[in-house]
């Protein structure tokens, strides 16, 4: 993270957060620095009463109510282990290879680095000019693009980073939010050595490194945190992206009510989903799908304020494309097509 970001937007306690207090939180103490960006070090909550420490790591802010919790679900799945000498991280390197938890996390990051940043030239014919996960992203900016420059916006769940990065280009601070260490850490990465570098996975546990130079925009923020509590005060944002996030949440519907309180009124919400539901993720009663509607007119009727008038949302739909593919490459022969709904909703002024 940049040391002013924090200046430009609170960030906001989760652990004492309630109704009444909305404790910002305060950069204390700074370990590990390169130029203006602070690799390790605590923000700590501003409240007397809980004054919560949040560690930096590795440029990422880790801001979830339990951090605990958190990092002894995380910490076996980290790619990449910080050590200080080239030994112990080449014993470390040998042991995570023979680690299944951490190939699976190494080979998901390669899919979202490829997804993100990769230019697929050597792509499956039958998925014709499909495979270029290009088409995805200039859908993406063609879409959430504004009128006039945003003051913030947000990305939740967004992994790399590459959605924050195009926020970024037409905002005054993108922020993006993962619960993924390895995965904002590498966004936050690039952005502080302006260079894509990752393992690409070939096949089975064989991968090949991957470097470009990239330039993508300072003025973003990376840190970890729950879509479904995120550290900010409501109606911080001028739009609020989740890119094929609410089928990877175990309650879809308090997504969708956390998006409307980060946004400002008259603000712009962002959603795309394959809605491939997942039992193990959401219990089937979440589901925003049923037998009469499926989800893409079920989310579109929610925003609408039709299905579940009770949120008291009332959202204009300005554009929506039902089905815009988007690729992921797990390895040379394997990858996966989804059609995605991308939908894009204004949420309307209280007079209007
Ligand atoms: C299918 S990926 C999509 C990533 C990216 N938005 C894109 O479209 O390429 C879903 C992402 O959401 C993240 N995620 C899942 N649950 C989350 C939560 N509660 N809060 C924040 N991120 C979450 C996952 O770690 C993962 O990176």
């Amino acid at each position: 993270m940049h040391e002013g970001h924090i200046e430009q937007l609170p960030l906001i306690c989760p652990r004492c957060r309630s109704p009444e207090v909305q404790s910002p939180l305060e950069l204390q103490q700074i370990f590990k620095r390169d130029g203006g960006f602070i690799l390790e070090g605590f923000l700590v909550c501003s409240f007397q009463g809980c004054q919560m420490a949040y560690p930096i790591l590795a440029g990422v802010p880790i801001i979830v109510k339990d951090v605990e919790a958190w990092w002894n679900a995380e910490q076996s799945k980290l790619s990449s282990v910080a050590c200080g000498t080239p030994q112990i991280r080449v014993y470390f390197d040998a042991l995570s290879q023979s680690e299944p938890n951490r190939h699976a996390e190494k080979a998901l990051l390669s899919t979202y680095m490829e997804s993100h940043y990769a230019t697929h030239e050597r792509a499956p014919q039958g998925f014709g000019g499909f495979a270029d996960s290009g088409v995805f992203w200039e859908r993406v900016v063609d879409i959430a693009q504004p009128d006039t420059r945003h003051k913030h916006a947000l990305d939740l769940g967004c992994s790399v980073g590459r959605c924050t990065f195009e926020l970024a280009r037409f905002s005054e601070l993108a922020v993006g939010i993962d619960l993924n260490f390895d995965a904002v850490s590498a966004a936050a990465g690039m952005q502080r050595t302006g260079t894509v570098s990752y393992e690409r996975r070939k096949r089975g546990r064989c991968f090949e490194t991957v470097q470009m130079p990239y330039s993508p925009p300072q003025n973003a923020l990376f840190l970890v945190g729950d879509a479904l509590d995120p550290p900010f005060l409501a109606e911080s944002f001028d739009l609020v992206a989740g890119l094929n996030l609410i089928d990877n949440v175990s309650l879809p519907l308090v997504l969708i009510g956390q998006m409307d309180a980060l946004l400002r009124d008259g603000g712009t919400l962002v959603l795309s989903s394959p809605y491939e539901w997942r039992a193990d993720i959401a219990e089937r009663a979440e589901w925003l799908e049923n037998d009469a509607l499926d989800a893409a007119t079920m989310v579109r009727n929610i925003l609408e304020g039709g299905l579940f008038p009770q949120m008291g949302l009332k959202y204009e739909i300005l554009s929506e494309l039902l089905d815009v593919p988007w690729v992921l490459r797990h390895h040379d022969r394997y990858w996966s097509l989804f059609l995605v709904h991308l939908i894009k909703a204004r949420k309307r002024e209280l007079a209007s």
